[in-house]
C-alpha cells in the first residue's frame, strides 16, 4: 500500500523481501488448489474457477503466477477500500450526532430489533446510502485514477499527446465548488432527489468512471449498508478522541483514517427499539413517489443500454427478468426493448439500481 512499492517495487528492503517471500508461499498454495480443481469432476462456479478455465486467444492458459496476481489484485481492490470506507462511515456518523440519530432511526424503522438483513430489505435505505455517498465524496480511498491517452487532444493551451498518462484525483475533484455546493461541508442531503449532486458521473468519481469504473461498486455499497444495518442495531458507539483528531492518512496509496483511530462501543439496550421486526419486506418501490411511477404511463417507452458503461453486474436481470438476461459470454442481453405499462415499475427499478447507470428509458419505439 505504500507509495514506495509503487515507485520502486524491487528495492532491497526488509518489508519488500517479506512481501516477496509471502507471495511465493501464496503462489504455492494457489498452485495446489489449481491442480486439485483441474483433477476434480464437478467444478465450482466461482471466480477462482473462471481464472483457471479462461484462455488467451492462442489457447494458452493462465499460469499459477498470473492467477495469483489476479487474485491478489481482486482482493486488494475490494478489501482496503471497503474497510476504510466503513471506518469513515462510523466516524462521520459519530462526528454528526443528529445524522447518527436519523440513520439509526431509519434502520430501526426498517428492521426493528430482530429483522433480517438481506438483499431485499436493504435495497432502499436512503439516509444511510446518502451518508455513505458523502463519505465517499470526502474520503475516497483511491486518490489517483490513471488513463492512457489514445489520441492527441488539446486542453486550453496544452497538447496532451497520444500515449501520455493522465491522472484524475477524486478528493480534489470532489472539493470543487462548481461541482458540489459548500464542498468542505459533510452534507449527505446533497444526494437527495431535489439536489442529486452525484448526477454528473464524471464529477462524482469515488468509484472512477466509464468502462473501467470499479466493477465491485454495487457489492461495495451493499456490503457497507449490511455492516451498518447490523452494527448500529447492536451497539452504541462513541469517539474516544476529539473529533478533529480523526483525519485521512494521505501517505498510503489507499487512503484510510490515520491510526490510532479509536472508538468505544457497548451493546445496545433491546428496550431502545420501538418494534421487534420493523417494516422489512415491504417493497419500498411501491410507495417511492417517483413521478414516472405514479403518473399514467406514456403510450410507448423503450429501453436503451449504453454498452460502454455496462459491466455485467446483472442487477437488472433480477429486477426485470423478462426483459434482461445474461448471455453465456457474460454480456447483458435485452430480450425485449419495448416496455408494456404493467412492466414499467420493474424496468424503472432496473434503471435505478443499475450500478453504472448504463440503462435509460426513452419515449418512442426501440
Ligand atoms: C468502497 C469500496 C470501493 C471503492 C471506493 C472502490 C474504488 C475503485 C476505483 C476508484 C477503481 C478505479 C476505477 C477507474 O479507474 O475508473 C476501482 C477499480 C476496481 N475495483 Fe473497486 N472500489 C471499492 C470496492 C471494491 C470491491 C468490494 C471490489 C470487488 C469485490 C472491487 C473491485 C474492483 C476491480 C476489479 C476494479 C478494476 C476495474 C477495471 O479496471 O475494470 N472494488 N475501484
Amino acid at each position: 500500500m505504500s507509495p514506495l512499492a509503487y515507485h520502486f517495487p524491487y528495492l532491497p528492503i526488509p518489508k519488500f523481501r517479506r512481501r516477496d517471500r509471502a507471495r511465493k508461499r501464496l503462489q504455492a498454495l494457489v498452485g495446489d488448489i489449481v491442480r486439485k480443481r483441474r483433477a476434480q469432476r464437478d467444478k465450482p462456479t466461482d471466480m477462482f474457477q473462471s481464472l483457471i478455465d479462461m484462455a488467451y486467444q492462442d489457447g494458452s492458459k493462465l499460469s499459477d503466477n498470473e492467477i495469483t496476481g489476479m487474485l491478489i489484485g481482486a482482493i486488494f481492490a475490494g478489501h482496503h477500500t471497503s474497510s476504510g470506507t466503513a471506518a469513515w462511515v462510523l466516524l462521520e456518523l459519530l462526528k454528526h450526532p443528529q445524522l447518527m440519530r436519523e440513520t439509526r432511526q431509519e434502520l430501526d424503522d426498517l428492521l426493528g430489533a430482530r429483522g433480517e438483513v438481506n438483499f431485499a430489505s436493504l435495497r432502499e435505505v436512503p439516509k444511510l446510502e446518502n451518508v455513505l455517498k458523502e463519505v465517499l465524496r470526502l474520503h475516497p480511498p483511491l486518490i489517483i485514477l490513471m488513463r492512457q491517452v489514445s489520441e492527441d487532444l488539446q486542453f486550453k493551451d496544452y497538447t496532451i499527446r497520444k500515449g501520455d498518462m493522465v491522472w484524475a484525483c477524486p478528493p480534489l475533484t470532489h472539493r470543487l465548488s462548481r461541482l458540489f455546493a459548500n464542498p468542505e461541508v459533510f452534507d449527505p442531503a446533497r444526494f437527495e432527489p431535489d439536489r442529486r449532486e452525484d448526477k454528473n458521473l464524471m464529477a462524482y468519481q469515488p468509484f472512477g468512471g466509464g468502462r473501467h469504473k470499479c466493477s465491485g461498486n454495487a457489492f461495495a455499497m451493499f456490503q457497507i449498508k449490511a455492516i451498518f444495518a447490523v452494527l448500529l442495531r447492536r451497539y452504541e458507539f462513541e469517539l474516544v478522541d476529539a473529533p478533529e483528531c480523526y483525519v485521512d492518512n494521505y501517505s498510503d496509496m489507499i487512503v484510510q483514517p490515520r491510526s490510532p483511530c479509536r472508538v468505544r462501543y457497548r451493546r445496545r439496550e433491546a428496550a431502545s427499539f420501538a418494534s421487534e421486526y420493523g417494516r422489512q419486506g415491504k417493497d419500498a418501490a411501491q410507495s417511492d413517489g417517483c413521478p414516472v411511477h405514479t403518473a399514467k404511463a406514456p403510450p410507448r417507452l423503450s429501453i436503451k443500454l449504453d454498452e460502454q458503461l455496462c459491466q455485467g453486474h446483472a442487477v437488472c436481470t433480477g429486477e426485470a427478468p423478462l426483459h434482461f438476461s445474461m448471455g453465456e459470454d457474460g454480456v447483458l442481453q435485452i430480450n425485449q426493448t419495448q416496455i408494456g405499462p404493467d412492466q414499467l415499475a420493474q424496468i424503472e427499478n432496473a434503471v435505478r439500481y443499475c450500478p453504472n447507470q448504463a440503462l435509460r428509458i426513452e419515449r418512442g419505439d426501440p
